[in-house]
């Protein structure tokens, strides 16, 4: 019996030093998302095929850095993390592998999908106009594009270019218009800031309550996150501020997705693709794009209460692959523009 207990101890220990060793009953994640954003999934998915998720969470870039500098010898066999942009660049750096999966196919848009299956768009995420609704009339609102007019200067805030959402949406604009118009804008836009850009989006939004500016590009599961947090001064802020959803009679609001792909070293491919399949499926898409105020990137699926009160909108339809294909140039422009 000691024997027995001494031999599973040394195979429990090999099997935690030694990355190497793959087990079928168990798949790696690197996630960008919170524990809590993501374990009760995790959970149901083991108890509905017996596989363990080991789970390490970390800032996004943090852990495209991590994969980076443990190569070959990383133990992650999927990599969870937001913004088709990260994605891609993922896929650059060679820390994913493609893969096929009919359930996956089935399941998910074409255009919330890699083009080579290096990386799948697990929720959807929408990065429209807010405003303080005391000081703008949503008549006046339009589009990004109408956001560089002059009679905004002084009003807008958002954050600053080093932040991948913006690179992202400056990817789509330039899709949409091309480069030229699209640097322009960004001019423009600059022009009309409240103040140089810092924080993230809820610094934004709280900016805008505060009375520093009228208008916010921002992701809207910041305001949902912001108006169920526990503290009263962050309820506060977002109480004050409505969503407009940009471009509803042309392309559609700029969107991105959270996403997940396989990594390139991975060992527990079977379990890490059944993973992916299960975090495709109705019973996760509706609870892991609700849990962070996001969108399912199915419209089969119902959205949440807390996103219901800002209506239905139109998503611009452009291919996320797109958003990293054009990044490197939107930061470039970002940067000539002098959007800091
Ligand atoms: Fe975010």
């Amino acid at each position: 019996m000691l024997k027995t207990a001494l031999i599973a101890g040394v195979v429990g220990l090999s099997s935690l030093l030694n990355p190497l060793m793959a087990n079928a009953n168990e798949v790696n994640l690197y996630s960008a998302r919170i524990e809590a954003l993501i374990k009760p999934i995790l959970d149901e998915f083991t108890a509905e095929t017996g596989i363990r998720v080991n789970l390490v969470t970390g800032g996004a870039d943090e852990l495209l850095q991590r994969l980076q500098s443990e190569g070959r010898n990383t133990p992650a066999d999927i990599l969870l993390t937001t913004d088709a942009g990260r994605l891609h660049r993922a896929k650059e750096a060679g820390l994913l592998q493609a893969f096929a999966s009919e359930t996956i196919e089935r399941n998910i848009p074409e255009n919330y999908r890699d083009p080579e299956g290096y990386w799948v768009g697990l929720s959807m995420r929408a990065r429209p106009i807010m405003y303080v609704r005391d000081r703008v009339d949503p008549s006046t609102l339009s589009s990004y594009e109408d956001l560089a007019d002059p009679r905004w200067k002084g009003k807008i805030c958002t954050r600053s270019s080093s932040n991948v959402y913006n690179q992202s949406l400056v990817a789509a604009m330039m899709a949409a218009n091309g480069e030229a118009a699209t640097e322009q804008w960004a001019r423009a836009l600059v022009n009309n800031f409240a103040r140089p850009p810092r924080g993230g989006d809820r610094d934004q939004i709280k900016a805008a309550a505060a009375g520093q500016c009228d208008l916010v590009i921002a992701n809207t599961y910041y305001l949902a996150g912001m108006l169920t947090d526990n503290d009263p001064a962050e309820r506060q802020a977002a109480e004050v501020i409505d969503v407009f959803w940009p471009n509803q009679q042309d392309r559609g609001t700029h969107v991105n997705v959270s996403g997940a792909g396989l990594t390139a070293a991975a060992r527990n491919r079977d379990a890490a693709i059944a993973l992916i399949e299960f975090l495709s499926g109705d019973r996760a898409q509706q609870w892991y794009a609700e849990a962070n105020g996001e969108y399912p990137v199915r419209d089969d699926i119902e959205i949440g209460e807390i996103l219901s009160q800002w209506g239905d909108f139109k998503a611009d339809p452009l291919d996320m692959s797109i958003l990293g294909d054009n990044n490197a140039q939107a930061l470039r422009l970002m940067d000539r523009a002098g959007w800091r």
